[in-house]
């Protein structure tokens, strides 16, 4: 299984996901300011693998902190980590979870504390592929067999710790024996599908086409995809999904073609404090990104552009959001909330 981030003796190691298909190189962040650059650059990117990281980052930074200042030093890491990207609630969500277990052994030692915050890191780490475990086995049983699956960006193993969100639901129906094939998006500007998902999709020799975008249409009319799975970078509480730019177009075509457009995420993507999508913030990426690509100029100089790396697919394009917990349908609200509750 491809790793994507892993502990060594000296830091947080990390597959350079800038740098893939071509070249697969480890990088490593010795420091959690080099783990907070690393997510704001998108050498680890994906609302799994951030929310992981940022736990690594976290435990990284206590173990440097010194004793004198401790509490202090601790809680300028959290914010660091926290600043590098708005939309995934998977980072703030990973952040708490470290500011928690350290608010909760408040008059240890901190030789304990920072052992137990290492171990709190690893365990958010593994959890994380048996999550995406378990998600792929709710997933798999809605994959139509005989058809193709369309996905949009990724939400693979190297979006999250292993296995994947919405790949883990495609890996999970091949491994049950279906006879599928995988269309990949592209995914303008940052060709996450082309770069990512198709590489790894390939290693795992499961039958993958590279489409550009604006190809999905044509496709989704044609009869020959059975499902649209994606990932998910923050769901709100009525089941609106914020997910990489371009997914709100495949959700609305894939349901005017009549086609189920299904959500793959952990039950740390739901923000059940916000209610409905538009008060999820999407990030704004640099405009070389768009004017550029990987170094070749695609626009005249000077041109104005827009970047918003995510956008809101409201809950009624959403045929099932697929959890670690089971698969939420509409009405959203009440649904995805009892599965929190674990009712
Ligand atoms: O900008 P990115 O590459 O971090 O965006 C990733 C996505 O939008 C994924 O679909 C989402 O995080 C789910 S990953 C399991």
């Amino acid at each position: 299984m491809i790793e994507t981030l892993r502990w060594t003796a000296a830091g947080v190691e990390m597959i350079d996901q800038t740098r893939l298909p071509h070249v697969e190189e480890f990088v490593l962040c010795a420091d959690y300011k080099a783990v907070a650059d690393a997510i704001q650059t998108m050498i680890i990117r994906g609302a799994p693998a951030i929310g992981v990281a940022a736990a690594m980052g976290v435990a990284l930074g206590a173990q440097q902190a010194s004793d004198e200042n401790f509490d202090a030093e601790f809680e300028t890491i959290c914010q660091t980590l926290a600043a590098t990207r708005p939309t995934a609630v998977n980072l703030f969500w990973g952040i708490e979870r470290m500011r928690r277990l350290r608010q909760s052994l408040a008059g240890e030692p901190l030789s304990v504390v920072r052992e137990k915050l290492m171990a709190e890191a690893q365990l958010v780490h593994d959890e994380d592929i048996a999550i995406n475990k378990r998600i792929g086995a709710f997933g798999a049983p809605l994959v139509p067999d005989g058809k193709t699956v369309l996905t949009h960006c990724n939400a693979g193993a190297l979006a999250t710790a292993g296995y994947g969100t919405a790949l883990g639901v495609i890996r999970a129906a091949v491994e049950a024996g279906k006879k599928i094939d995988v269309f990949a998006d592209e995914t303008r500007p940052f060709l996450q599908g082309s770069r990512l998902t198709v590489w790894e999709l390939q290693k795992d020799g499961i039958d993958t086409t590279l489409i550009t975008d604006n190809m999905a249409g044509h496709f989704l009319r044609s009869g020959r995809i059975g499902c649209v799975v994606v990932g998910a970078d923050r769901i709100a509480a009525n089941g609106d999904v914020a997910n990489k730019i371009g997914t709100y177009g495949v959700a609305v075509l894939a349901k005017e073609n009549g086609v189920p457009f299904y959500v793959a995420a952990p039950i740390s993507t739901l923000d059940l404090s916000i209610p409905g999508g538009e008060q999820i913030p999407i990030e704004e990426r640099s405009a070389s990104e768009v004017t550029a690509m990987f170094g070749h100029k695609v626009a005249p100089d000077g041109t104005k552009v827009k970047n918003p790396a995510f956008d809101v697919t409201p809950n009624r394009y959403v045929a099932g959001i697929i959890t670690e917990r089971g698969v939420a349908t509409a009405p959203f609200e009440e649904n995805l909330r009892k599965l929190v509750e674990g009712k």
